[in-house]
């Protein structure tokens, strides 16, 4: 697929590794649509990117009615959708068991995998439905490509990460199985596994920490610029050999237990 050519949806796209992704898109030629909670920065994002090839859609990736109906929308303003990144995510830690003994909130486990799981997979089979009406692209016969963010800790979690590691292997083990399932409508599915990305979340933690996480990434010995995640979004889109794979973005990094 040409990136220049595509109308792109976004999850999470108002901030970090979403955002980074919709600027390259854009850059790039790109229609891109942002789905993510934070209305406080959705406009201002809009008119960041122009408003002439970006939408922007408060959706929750969880709620089915307000996914199917942005999906609509998007249609309806840019025509066919072509790729679908899913970028929102968060990341709370819990150990199993906290330093007195009590067994960490069910809620707490629940609720990481209802955003990062249930709401990838909520987004991503909506948007694959959009894509398998639409005509192939080219002589492969490609309709669509769905990009999903998993994260390291989906292979090795660390102390405090079971509802994290969990959510984001689930990502890892769907990859394979939704790409089989579409591969007969011309729909690619990929996802990225990054390591310890330099987004506003880890920017907003202290010097020291930010310097201990990348003391451990074998090299570059630094954190993951959200610009190499965006271009390997493109290359993911133009690629169209590449489907049903994780490819881990982390510099070398294998997660020690903390
Ligand atoms: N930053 C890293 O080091 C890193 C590493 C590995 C994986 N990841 C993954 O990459 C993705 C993006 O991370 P980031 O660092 O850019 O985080 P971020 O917090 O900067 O951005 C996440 C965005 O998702 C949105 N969001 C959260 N819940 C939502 C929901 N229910 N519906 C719609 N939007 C929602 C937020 O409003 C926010 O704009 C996440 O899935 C994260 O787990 C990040």
């Amino acid at each position: 697929m040409d990136v220049g050519q595509i109308t792109a949806i976004v999850t999470g796209g108002c901030s970090g590794l979403g955002h980074a992704t919709a600027v390259a898109l854009r850059d790039a030629g790109a229609r891109v649509a942002l789905f993510d909670l934070d209305a406080a920065s959705g406009e201002q994002r809009v008119n960041e990117l122009g408003a002439e090839h970006t939408r922007f859609y408060n959706v929750d990736v969880r709620d089915e009615a307000q996914v199917r109906s942005a999906i609509d929308d998007v249609k309806s303003k840019f025509g066919d959708l072509h790729v679908c990144i899913n970028c929102a995510g968060i990341a709370p830690a819990k150990r199993t068991l906290d330093k007195e003994g009590a067994a960490a909130p069910l809620e707490d486990f629940q609720r990481t995998v209802d955003i990062n799981l249930i709401g990838t997979f909520n987004v991503a089979r909506l948007a694959a439905q959009a894509m398998s009406q639409q005509a192939t692209l080219n002589d492969d016969g490609e309709r669509g490509l769905i990009i999903n963010t998993a994260s390291v800790a989906g292979y090795e979690g660390q102390i405090g990460q079971t509802a994290y590691a969990a959510s984001k292997g689930g990502i890892i083990s769907l990859t394979l199985p939704m790409a089989r399932d579409l591969c007969s409508l011309g729909i690619r599915v990929n996802t990225i596994a990054p390591g310890v990305m330099g987004t506003p979340l880890l920017l907003a933690m202290p010097e020291k920490v930010q310097d201990a996480l990348s003391s451990n990434v074998p090299f570059p010995k630094r954190l993951g610029y959200p610009k190499e995640f965006a271009g390997l979004v493109k290359h993911m889109i133009t690629n169209s050999y590449l489907n049903g794979e994780t490819i881990r973005l982390d510099g070398g990094l294998r997660m020690p237990p903390k």
